[in-house]
C-alpha cells in the first residue's frame, strides 16, 4: 500500500487529480470508478480544472459510481447522480450516456444491482476507483457487518453513517435509510484504488484499515488484500 500524507487538502486533492489525470492519459478509453462524498470534491475541481486549462479530455471515459441512495431520484440535489453531475460530469467533456450511477429509484431494487455488476463486468472493471472512508470504515456503501458482500446489493445504512451524512440534508430524519452499493468484488475488482481521506476524524479508522486484522467489521480493511492501492491523507 503507497500512503502519502499532505499538508493540506488541496495538495492532497491535486495529487489524487494527478493519478486520475495520468490514467486518462495513458488510456483514453478508461474505466473511472468513482466517488461521492465531501473527500472528492477538490479531486473533481482540480480534474474540471486540468480540463479547462489543460485541455484533459474525458471525451472517451466511461465512468462507474460506487452508489446512490435507495429512494433518490437523479434530480434531488442530495442524490449522488446530482453530486456527480455537478461537480465533475457537468464540468467536462464527458458524455453522460457514458456515466453509470446506481438508479434509486428502480422499482425492483435486485434487478437493478444485478444489472449494475453485468455492466462493471461488461466493462472488465475499473481501471481506477477512487475511494473516501466513512467514519465506521465504510467504503461506497458497505457498512460494518458479519460477512464481505461481494456483489452490488441493497444495505442499510448503519446510524453513524445516517448521522454522518446528515449534514448534507435537512435533518438526520431526511437521509435516507437505505442505498444501492457496488459491493467489495466490484471495488476490489478495479485495477487500481485511490483512496482519499482528510481531518482528525478519519485518522484512526484509516490506519485501523491499513494496518489492523481484516474483517468485514471494518469493510476498508479488505484493501490490504489489493496489489495496487495508493492512500492519501490530508491533516
Ligand atoms: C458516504 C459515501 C462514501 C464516502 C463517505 C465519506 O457515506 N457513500 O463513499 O466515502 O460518505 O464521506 P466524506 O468524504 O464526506 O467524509
Amino acid at each position: 500500500m503507497n500512503y502519502q500524507v499532505f499538508e493540506t487538502y488541496a495538495e492532497m486533492s491535486k495529487a489524487a487529480a494527478k493519478i486520475i489525470a495520468d490514467e486518462i492519459r495513458a488510456k483514453p478509453d478508461c474505466v473511472l470508478g468513482l466517488a461521492t462524498g465531501s473527500s472528492p470534491i477538490g479531486t473533481y475541481d482540480e480534474l474540471a480544472r486540468m480540463h479547462r486549462e489543460e485541455g484533459l479530455s474525458f471525451a472517451r471515459c466511461t465512468t462507474v459510481n460506487l452508489d446512490e441512495y435507495r429512494g433518490l431520484a437523479g434530480t434531488h440535489p442530495q442524490s449522488y447522480r446530482y453530486f456527480m453531475n455537478e461537480h465533475l460530469f457537468s464540468r467536462v467533456d464527458m458524455r453522460l450516456d457514458h456515466t453509470f450511477v446506481p438508479n434509486g429509484t428502480a422499482p425492483d431494487p435486485a434487478a437493478e444491482c444485478a444489472a449494475y455488476d453485468a455492466r462493471l463486468e461488461s466493462l472488465g472493471g475499473s481501471d481506477i476507483q477512487l475511494l473516501g472512508i466513512g467514519p465506521d470504515g465504510h467504503i461506497g456503501f458497505n457498512e460494518p457487518a458479519d460477512v464481505f458482500t461481494k456483489a452490488t446489493h441493497l444495505v442499510d445504512l448503519a446510524p453513524s453513517t445516517i448521522e454522518a451524512n446528515a449534514r448534507f440534508f435537512d435533518s438526520a430524519a431526511d437521509v435516507p435509510r437505505q442505498a444501492l452499493t457496488m459491493g467489495m468484488g466490484g471495488i476490489m475488482g478495479a485495477k487500481k484504488i485511490l483512496l482519499v481521506a482528510s481531518g482528525a476524524a478519519k485518522k484512526a479508522v484509516l490506519d485501523a484499515a491499513m494496518t489492523g486484522p481484516i474483517t468485514p467489521r471494518l469493510p476498508a480493511s479488505l484493501l490490504q488484500l489489493h496489489k495496487d492501492v495508493t492512500v492519501l491523507y490530508s491533516t
